[in-house]
């Protein structure tokens, strides 16, 4: 590390990000890194899943330790600098892993560490699902993590987390056992169920708003051979699968049977295609049970990958890299589904696609998640062990609305028919009974959630109780503000 006065003097004279940038890298220790504008360290370090999530910043800081990422945040917080702190990349929210200041990169905390005897999983950071699990591929141990192997460990599990295992353990919040994480005042420091307590529950569910978190402590859970595929259907169809997906919420009663049901609808040749369904299905064993999915094998599907035994890492997939789409989501959580319902929402994505055909529109899709009544119930975690959800139970179910689209020019036409679409949708459940009450929180799950005015509020995500806890927390451990100075959810 370079001396604490060079440190000081530098940042006494930034006043601008460039400024910010030139005293990280005169202090920061020699193995971090600082990237500059169209270098290729720079352009892979701001990559994002969709290309619209996507800004410039002054310049990209790698740290290559907690007292890195503390000589960081007290330098853009002295000099009121805008930052970024991004893990896989995956959100859909411009501004909330990208900035235009001092885009802090943690490729260099990228790891995942299996204590076989403590049954615990340590994971850096920066990594993503993908490397965790090819890291724990046939050590009969697994986490509770992503679906999709590209997104990022961080803001996944700083979301919440559903995962294929919720159904028998829970969001990966529930199996968090430990954060370690640096404040925003420079310190570095560990969170747990009996260290810091109120850090704990508040970051579960509180993304960036309390530091930046260095490393994941996982309960590993037992992993074994397991079964899987993606079945699509035709669009005739979608009133037999909505049946199935109803029948599977209210009778399956195994916890290692997992479904997610997606309503898509592909643009093609200038012509919305209808929407047509298709679900994946999972079943956390070796043994698949007599008749399990019969009623979605009963419907014959258009394609389907449907295998096993197969281990999780073959089931999770490759890495998909990035979508070379932009991209807007939404989301809603309901009470358990109905048939009309799920018909009313692929009215509705019917008629946006309608709409959005004409424009840009690449990919048009609404993913039900059908979670069992007690899959956030069933294990140690209560209503008052994580800042997301304020409820458990009755289980609220999240979907999420998914617009990809390729032309920037109609980003705003994207993120108000969204909004319009989101809204009816709930305007329909609301009308159905399907809507917890809103004040209570839990209405919308905040890594789906679309920013902006016409988008989602942070009390929704919570409800006021435990909004207040956090709020409490935010000002004990940041009087300065400096994660203000950060994109995302603020609390
Ligand atoms: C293809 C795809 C599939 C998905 N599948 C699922 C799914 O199955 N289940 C589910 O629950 N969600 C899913 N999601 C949503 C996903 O959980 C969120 O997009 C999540 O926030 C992505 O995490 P990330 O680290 O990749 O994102 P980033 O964009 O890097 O970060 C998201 C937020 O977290 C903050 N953050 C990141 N790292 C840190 C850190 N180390 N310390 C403090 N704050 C940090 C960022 O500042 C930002 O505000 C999916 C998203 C996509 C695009
Ligand atoms: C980066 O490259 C682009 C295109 O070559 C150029 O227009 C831009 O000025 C460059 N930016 C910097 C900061 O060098
Ligand atoms: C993390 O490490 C793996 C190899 O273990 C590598 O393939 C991957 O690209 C790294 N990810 C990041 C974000 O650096
Ligand atoms: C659930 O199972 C019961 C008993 O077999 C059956 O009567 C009911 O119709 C099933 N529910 C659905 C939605 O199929
Ligand atoms: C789209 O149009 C092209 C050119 O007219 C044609 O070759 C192609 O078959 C069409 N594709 C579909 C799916 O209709
Ligand atoms: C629940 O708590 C008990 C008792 O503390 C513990 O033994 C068990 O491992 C916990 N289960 C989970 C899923 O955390
Ligand atoms: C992008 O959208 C704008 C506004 O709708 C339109 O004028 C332009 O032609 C579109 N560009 C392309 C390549 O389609
Ligand atoms: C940083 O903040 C924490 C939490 O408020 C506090 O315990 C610690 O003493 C602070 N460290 C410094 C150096 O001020």
């Amino acid at each position: 590390m370079k001396s604490l006065g060079l440190v000081l003097f530098l940042v006494a004279a930034a006043h601008a990000s460039s400024d910010a940038c030139a005293a990280i890298a005169a202090s920061i220790s020699t193995a971090g890194n600082v990237y500059w504008p169209n270098s290729t360290a720079y352009t892979l370090a701001i990559e994002h899943w969709l290309l619209s999530s996507i800004q410039e910043p002054q310049c990209v800081v790698e740290p290559s330790s907690a007292q890195d990422i503390g000589i960081i945040l007290n330098t853009v917080g002295t000099t009121r600098t805008s930052f970024a702190v991004k893990g896989g990349g995956h959100t859909s929210n411009q501004g909330f892993s990208s900035t235009t200041g001092v885009h802090i990169s943690l490729a260099q905390f990228n790891y995942t560490t299996l204590d076989a005897a403590a049954e615990k999983v340590a994971i850096g950071g920066g990594t993503k699902w993908i490397d965790v699990y090819t890291t724990l591929d046939g050590t009969g141990f697994n986490v509770v993590g992503g679906r999709n192997p590209s997104v990022g460990v961080a803001g996944f599990t700083l979301g919440g987390g559903y995962s294929w295992k919720s159904n028998a353990y829970g969001l990966a919040i529930d199996n968090l056992l430990q954060v370690n994480i640096v404040l925003p005042n420079g310190t570095s420091t560990i969170a747990s169920a009996s260290k810091s307590p109120d850090l704990f529950f508040a970051l579960k569910g509180g993304f960036n708003n309390f530091g930046v978190v260095t490393e994941f402590t996982f309960r590993a859970v037992p992993q074994d051979l397991v079964w899987g595929g993606h079945l699509s259907y035709a669009a005739a169809d979608l009133a037999a699968v909505n049946a199935a997906v109803v029948a599977f919420e209210q009778n399956n009663t195994d916890t290692h049977a997992a479904v997610v049901h997606g309503i898509t609808s592909l643009p093609t040749n200038g012509t919305s295609g209808a929407p047509f369904p298709a679900v994946q299905l999972f079943y956390d064993g070796p043994d698949l049970p007599e008749g399990m999915f019969a009623d979605f094998f009963a419907i014959p599907a258009v394609s389907s990958d449907w295998s096993g035994p197969i281990t999780f890492l073959t089931w999770s997939g490759a890495d998909g890299g990035v979508s070379d789409l932009r991209g807007v989501f939404h989301a809603f959580s309901t009470l358990p589904h109905t048939p009309e319902f799920l018909q009313d929402v692929a009215d509705e994505l019917s008629a946006f696609a309608a709409e959005l055909t004409p424009k840009s529109a690449a990919y048009l899709s609404i993913a039900i998640e059908p979670f069992m009544t007690n899959a956030l119930s069933n294990g140690n975690a209560t209503s008052a062990s994580s800042a997301y959800p304020p409820v458990r139970s009755p289980v609220l179910l999240p979907s999420n609305i998914f617009f990809g689209y390729t032309n920037a020019t109609e980003d705003d036409a994207f993120h108000d028919a969204i909004a319009r679409l989101q809204a009816n949708i709930v305007a329909k459940a609301t009308a159905q009974g399907l809507i917890y009450p809103d004040a209570k929180g839990g209405s919308i799950y905040p890594n789906y959630a679309l920013a902006g005015a016409d988008g989602a509020h942070v009390v929704e995500f919570y409800g006021a109780a435990h909004l207040g806890e956090m709020r409490r927390v935010r000002e004990q451990i940041d009087p300065r503000g400096v994660m203000t100075l950060a994109g995302g959810w603020k609390v």
